[in-house]
């Protein structure tokens, strides 16, 4: 059976060059990156290029790179670091937004319980947050605004550089979540004037469970892991070398990547959908505020699970509201905020390209989309 994958966003398929680039950190150079004999700094030297490779991606320094299990652990590390910092000097109010993901809202929410005040603030219908909206939220007690840079669900891409020029001005640290949208847009971390930036790399062909917290030199932060005093003393824990190694590969590969061919294909998908299929809504931005590999959808009077099965039946792989909310069937805070009804967000669909994704898996995807909204339409309209 075809098999097209279009959940990119939820994670990628570790690539080629990256496993065999891994390898060797599994099967010749396994050594403890502390460990001062040759195996060890063999490993130790693998970590040290890879940093510098992640760092220039970003136009920061090697020695502002931090590497982690993952996004959830960059932004977990950045608010609780930052608020446990400040919170003795009267500081505890976080500035984030309604659209950001869980592992950025729970642990508001956890922090709100340890003291913090968190503004989330609303979005406009294409997801956007107004810089204007941050400004005035800004009090003698903000510490930390954390917005993420294109959200996972719905695509749009936020106006960081804005966003940094008025954190800077106020003299207040500015986080983003950049999890969905490293090497796929532009990161400057001078440029957007940011503090902080998580990222990972399983959405960019490496392997799960590896990520890297960017955080500017100078600025004071509590660890989230003790013990041993890796990542000069700040996160402690043996590196997962072969990870890394694997981060760094992926980056140099996204290099590659044709992002416009991937929009072209991207706006195939939705303007296929669009003529072939009434009654259908864009959720997110539009043109160039958008991720390139996102599209999502609200199909009328079509449940998005049955959808989604019935696309799985066809070997068409999609995610309805949040795949990394796994399983939880909970409601799309996202679409929610973006002023979609309980309807709406159950009629939704994700759709994510990946680099390997070609015009042949679009036309497939779009062919068995007609055929199967129209089925389940059809369905619904017997039942009445
Ligand atoms: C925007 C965003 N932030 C954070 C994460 C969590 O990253 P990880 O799966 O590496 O923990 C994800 C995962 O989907 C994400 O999309």
């Amino acid at each position: 059976m075809k098999s097209v994958y279009l959940d990119n966003a939820a994670t990628t398929k570790v690539d080629r060059k990256v496993l065999k680039a891994v390898m060797p950190y599994f099967e010749n150079f396994y050594g403890n990156p502390s460990s001062v004999h040759i195996k060890g700094q063999e490993a130790k030297k693998a970590i040290e290029s890879a940093r510098k490779v992640i760092a220039k991606s970003i136009n920061a320094k090697p020695e502002e790179i931090y590497f982690t299990s993952g996004g959830t652990e960059g932004n977990n590390w950045a608010l609780k670091g930052l608020f446990f910092e400040n919170f003795p000097y009267g500081k505890n109010h976080i500035i984030t937004t309604k659209i950001e993901h869980d592992s950025i809202l729970h642990t508001c929410k956890w922090l709100e319980k340890k003291g913090a005040k968190v503004t989330y603030l609303g979005v406009n219908e294409e997801g956007f947050i107004t810089p204007e909206k941050i400004k005035n939220s800004i009090t003698k007690k903000t510490f930390l605004v954390s917005v993420m840079h294109a959200n996972n669900e719905i695509g749009t891409i936020q106006e960081l550089e804005k966003i940094g020029k008025i954190c800077h001005e106020k003299k207040v640290l500015f986080h983003t979540d950049a999890a969905q949208s490293y090497t796929k847009i532009s990161l400057d971390v001078k440029k957007f004037n940011l503090d902080l930036v998580t990222i990972n790399a399983h959405k960019i062909y490496g392997i799960k469970g590896t990520g890297a917290l960017f955080i500017k030199e100078g600025i004071k932060i509590e660890p989230l892991l003790h013990g041993g005093g890796h990542e000069r003393m700040l996160r402690s824990g043996t590196e997962n070398v072969p990870g890394i190694v694997g981060f760094a590969k992926a980056v140099e590969i996204s290099k590659k990547t044709d992002y416009r061919k991937m929009i072209i294909l991207r706006d195939k998908l939705i303007d296929g959908i669009f003529y072939t299929i009434p009654e259908v809504k864009l959720n997110g931005a539009k043109g160039e505020k958008r991720l390139p590999n996102n599209v999502n959808i609200s199909f009328k009077n079509v449940e998005g699970e049955a959808l989604g099965a019935f696309l799985e039946n066809k070997g068409i792989y999609v995610s309805t509201g949040s795949a990394c909310m796994s399983n939880t069937n909970a409601e799309s805070h996202v679409l929610k905020a973006i002023g979609l009804t309980p309807k709406e967000q159950d009629s939704s669909i994700r759709f994510t390209l990946g680099k390997d994704t070609k015009d042949k898996d679009i036309s497939y995807a779009l062919k068995v989309l007609f055929q199967t909204v129209e089925k389940l339409r059809e369905a619904k309209d017997i039942k009445k």
